[in-house]
């Protein structure tokens, strides 16, 4: 098993899913944690023994603050993120920018301040989407952001090159957590469209928070040490097939 011993990973989107799964997967594995959400309970109800967090990795302010804070990491698992539906010509500006702000300004800014922070050996993983690879109906917006995410990652895997720090990007197809979760409940048949979600890969079932998290964990252990720039798709084959 891949081992994250004694190393400091800061993990975004903590308070549930993904990122919740994550945490608890890097602790058992020996890391020291830094939670970060916008809300404090759901960071403490993920791991109790970790550093937490509030705060809205869209606001620059807050990022630079905590940032100057924060002491040094050897890995960032950025995994929050939010999901609104909607066509390009139904979004509006505002919901257009806050599907940024949520999916890529969060990101940006937080590798943007805390890069500094990244020891040597370091390794940092962004949470983009398949659907950031391959175009669905009515997640336009979404998309757009997570397709910035997997370029996010592969120039900092050339700017951090130098320093012996290493950057990726996973692309998970539909797993089960509180964003599919809002998903569904805003759709007129929504037992339908779970079934849908589970059967458009070949191995016709929905991913699990603890498959990605042990692909970002893989990631940011040093036996992954020679891979930087990538985007690794995780979705049960959908990105293989038509
Ligand atoms: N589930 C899927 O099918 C799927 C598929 C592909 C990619 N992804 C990506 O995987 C990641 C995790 O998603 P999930 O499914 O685990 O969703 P989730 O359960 O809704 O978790 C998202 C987390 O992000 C945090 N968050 C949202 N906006 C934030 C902000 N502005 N600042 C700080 N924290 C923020 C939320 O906590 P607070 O509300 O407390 O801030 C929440 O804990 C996301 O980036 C998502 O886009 C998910």
């Amino acid at each position: 098993m891949n081992s994250l011993s004694g190393k400091r990973i800061l993990v975004t989107g903590a308070g549930s899913g993904i990122g919740r799964a994550a945490a608890r997967m890097f602790h058992d594995r020996g890391a020291k944690l830094v939670l970060l959400g916008r809300r404090l309970a759901p960071l403490q109800e993920t791991l109790l023994n970790a550093e937490h967090v509030a705060l809205d990795h869209a606001d620059d302010a807050a990022v630079a603050a905590f940032a100057l804070g924060c002491g040094p990491l050897d890995g960032m698992f950025l995994a929050a993120g939010e999901l609104k539906t909607g066509s390009v010509e139904a979004t509006p500006a505002s919901a257009f920018e806050a599907m940024i702000a949520a999916n890529l300004r969060g990101p940006w800014l937080l590798t943007h301040h805390l890069g500094p922070n990244l020891q040597v050996g370091g390794s940092v993983v962004l949470v983009g989407s398949n659907i950031g690879i391959r175009a669905i109906p009515e997640s336009a917006a979404y998309s757009v952001a997570k397709a910035g995410v997997h370029m996010l990652a592969k120039v900092l895997a050339l700017e951090w090159a130098p320093r012996g720090i290493r950057c990726n990007a996973i692309a998970p197809g539909p797993v089960h957590t509180d964003m599919v979760e809002a998903r569904l409940a805003g759709s007129a048949d929504p037992e339908g469209d779970l079934a849908r979600l589970a059967t458009v890969n070949p191995l016709k079932r929905m991913g699990t928070e603890t498959e990605v998290a042990a692909l970002a964990a893989h990631l940011l252990s040093d036996e992954s040490r020679w891979t930087t720039g990538a985007v690794m798709v995780i979705d049960g084959g959908a990105d293989a097939v038509y």
